[in-house]
């Protein structure tokens, strides 16, 4: 049996026409950037996500440094950034010349950890970039409450987190000041090339975003502020229009393939107690600890974009799945401290250990709406096998 790590195509049988009637619709429009299209795609969003404002631009990277430059980062700004997330969170903030000020994650979530925040802030730091990651909320409350006393801009990273909701059932990104979407092909909601969203309830800031999306004019040819091309295309609005609908049933499917991967791992003896912030027993599997399950206000508390298992002998099981043709991606084996991209801040093996840990033990198996009980259970045998036989 193969079992690939995301597959693609049987969500696309499964809105085919609609999907193709929408894409024939941009092409006999003729109207190929930004446009009606994206209007009414940018209405949709406000109104899934409850916000006031939603921006469509032409990828999650492009999201994250847009919300930069509106809130106008620049040289001697310090921005906050956890060392362990996709690249774009913190290769944005060194290509505007400021400084990227790095901070572990709390072992359990894998998101941004609240203490290093306060332990890394300084008089200079003007914004925090909380990464809502693998599809599950950073701790926002206690985020927001530092980022108020200390007159700090919340960018949320939300690029893996579209529809998931915080403890209180809002939507992660509508709570900082600026949220962050990606609709790479492998999120929960993937465009068919790149696209991405930046969503604010603040009209001064909405007002910024728009215009440096296209060059920093309200007028054509007329420049307010040096701005860029952050412009998403209409085909994939038109794409992503289709798909919204279907979000939460498509998360709530990877939900119920977690929690059957959950029984699975646990009638199989290999799951490690929930929770624990490390994986010591070289016979178990770590699971990921959802944190806001069981909260009844909450019904989207992990979209799980990646389900993680985390192990000790990580590098010999990613072979042995791979051998079994069963798909599997470390993300992320390097975290930024270590990056050669980032020497010249001077970080060492060792400054941030929690991250550290997650590189090197995490692993992400297949999680898809569309898989299968049997290819989940062919899945748990294979990491049965490799961990009993060794
Ligand atoms: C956490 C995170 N931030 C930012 C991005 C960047 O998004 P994109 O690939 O659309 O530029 C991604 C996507 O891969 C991501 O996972």
């Amino acid at each position: 049996m193969k079992v690939p790590l995301l597959d693609l195509k049987p969500q696309y049988q499964s809105l085919k026409k609609e999907l193709d009637e929408a894409i024939l619709r941009v092409a006999e429009s003729q109207y190929f950037i930004l446009g009606p299209e994206v209007e009414k795609m940018e209405k949709e969003f406000c109104d899934y996500l409850h916000c006031k404002h939603s921006i469509g631009v032409s990828s999650g990277t492009d999201a994250l440094l847009l919300a930069l430059m509106a809130i106008n980062i620049g040289p001697g700004d310090e921005v906050i950034v956890p060392t362990y997330s996709f690249f774009a969170t913190a290769g944005v903030v060194s290509r505007l010349n400021a400084k990227l000020v790095l901070a572990d994650i709390d072992p359990v979530t894998f998101n941004i950890s609240v203490d290093e925040i306060k332990r890394k802030m300084t008089s200079k730091t003007k914004a925090i970039i909380p990464v809502h990651l693998y599809g599950q909320s950073a701790a926002m409350e206690k985020i927001m409450r530092v980022a108020r006393e200390n007159n700090i801009v919340v960018i949320e990273d939300a690029a893996q987190a579209i529809g998931t909701q915080y403890k209180d059932g809002k939507c992660v990104g509508t709570i900082g000041d600026i949220g962050c979407f990606s609709f790479f092909p492998s999120k929960n909601l993937g465009g068919y090339g790149d696209g991405g969203l930046v969503t604010t309830n603040d009209d001064d800031l909405a007002y910024m975003l728009r215009i440096k999306r296209v060059h920093g004019g309200e007028q054509k040819y007329y420049h307010k502020v040096i701005g860029g091309n952050f412009r998403i295309d209409a085909l994939q609005a038109a794409v992503l229009r289709v798909k919204l609908p279907h979000l939460d049933k498509w998360s709530e499917k990877r939900r119920s393939n977690a929690e059957y991967y959950y029984e699975l791992f646990k009638k199989a003896g290999l799951a490690e107690e929930p929770g624990k912030t490390k994986i010591d027993d070289k016979n178990k599997v770590l699971l990921p600890k959802p944190i806001y399950k069981g909260n009844a206000a909450v019904k989207n508390y992990h979209i799980y974009n990646q389900f993680i298992i985390r192990v000790q002998n990580r590098d010999e099981l990613k072979k042995f799945l791979t051998d079994s043709e069963i798909g599997n991606e470390i993300y992320y084996p390097v975290p930024f401290h270590m990056q050669e991209c980032f020497a010249n801040l001077n970080y060492k093996v060792g400054d941030f250990p929690e991250a550290e840990n997650a590189c090197n033990t995490s692993l992400a198996i297949p999680i898809y709406p569309e898989l299968t009980k049997q290819q989940q259970e062919y899945v748990v045998l294979k990491i049965k096998e490799f961990i009993q036989g060794k």
